[in-house]
């Protein structure tokens, strides 16, 4: 496994790989690599014949009073994990190789971006566009594996593929989860054992609005309220948005009449956590 830290260089690997035919998969991470992190590396590496990770907590996706210094940065696992799970090439360029001090071209996708996690964390995606629109260049993958778990970041990046033609397939895999229902995410480390508790009434919500759907509930704002009471009855949980949305333009519906995405960003104590449910239309 190489790991690179110098953007051009992993570059022109990569391109010496691509004209030998190579089929490169890239999973961009900000590492403190957890199952979630894995099962993208994992489908990658089933999927071509060379995968690609980055490790790079991106400054430009965090809000001044968000957690970019306490955000989880151990290394020597992530390095490890990668090893194990047969990584080819790791990508850790640090904060002035991708942003120099000239730096002043940002990625903006509008509409989705100002939605649900936007309207608390102002400027999120376009840090997020930016950063992987440079790693799309820098990388030049045919698949690029992203986690549901963050269902807005994946619509708002399809969305970019599409619309600036990157040529890359975006894949989005399922939210891995604990036992218990607990969405894997770095974040989790910031919980302490009670919180830990708490955090579980994320799931529970949703899990009770897909039942409501399936058992004919049609009204959103209903399901929702009863979401909210739910969570409501934990002390430590303070609801930021629930919301169901459609799978695309990420809008708000009014009548479950179609597939559809509950989602969630719940305040457990200090740590923001998000989570959320594709709900098939007619599915019990
Ligand atoms: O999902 C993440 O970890 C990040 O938002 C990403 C896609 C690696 C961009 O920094």
């Amino acid at each position: 496994m190489k790991v690179i830290r110098i953007p051009a260089k992993i570059t022109k690997l990569l391109a010496s790989a691509r004209h030998k035919g190579k089929r490169i998969g890239f999973v961009p991470t900000m590492g403190a690599l957890h199952q979630g992190h894995l099962s993208l590396i994992t489908r990658a590496r089933q999927e071509n014949d060379l995968v690609a990770v980055s490790i790079f907590v991106n400054p430009a996706q965090f809000g001044p009073r968000e957690d970019l210094n306490k955000y989880p940065r151990p290394l020597k696992n992530d390095l490890l994990l990668c090893r194990k799970h047969k990584v080819d090439l790791v990508f850790l360029p640090d904060n002035k190789s991708m942003y120099p001090a000239s730096f002043s071209t940002f990625v903006n996708v509008e509409k989705l971006s100002d939605l649900l996690c936007g309207l608390a964390r102002p400027g999120h995606f376009r840090g997020v566009a930016t950063v992987v629109a440079k790693l799309l260049n820098i990388i030049r993958p045919d698949a690029l594996y992203l986690g549901q778990k963050d269902a807005q970041q994946a619509v708002i990046i399809k969305k970019m593929v599409c619309d600036l033609n990157f040529p890359v397939k975006v894949k989005v895999s399922p939210i891995v989860r604990q036992e218990d229902g607990l969405a894997l995410s770095s974040r989790n480390a910031y919980l302490n054992a009670a919180e830990k508790d708490a955090a579980l009434v994320l799931f529970k919500a949703l899990s009770l609005a897909k039942s409501l759907i399936g058992h004919g509930q049609r009204d959103a704002a209903r399901i929702i309220s009863k979401m909210k009471e739910l969570i409501g009855r934990k002390k430590q949980a303070h609801i930021d948005y629930a919301a169901i949305v459609d799978l695309e333009s990420l809008q708000g519906m009014k009548k479950i009449n179609r597939d559809c995405l509950i989602c969630l960003a719940v305040k457990i104590g200090k740590t923001r956590l998000i989570d959320n449910l594709v709900v098939k239309y007619g599915e019990k």
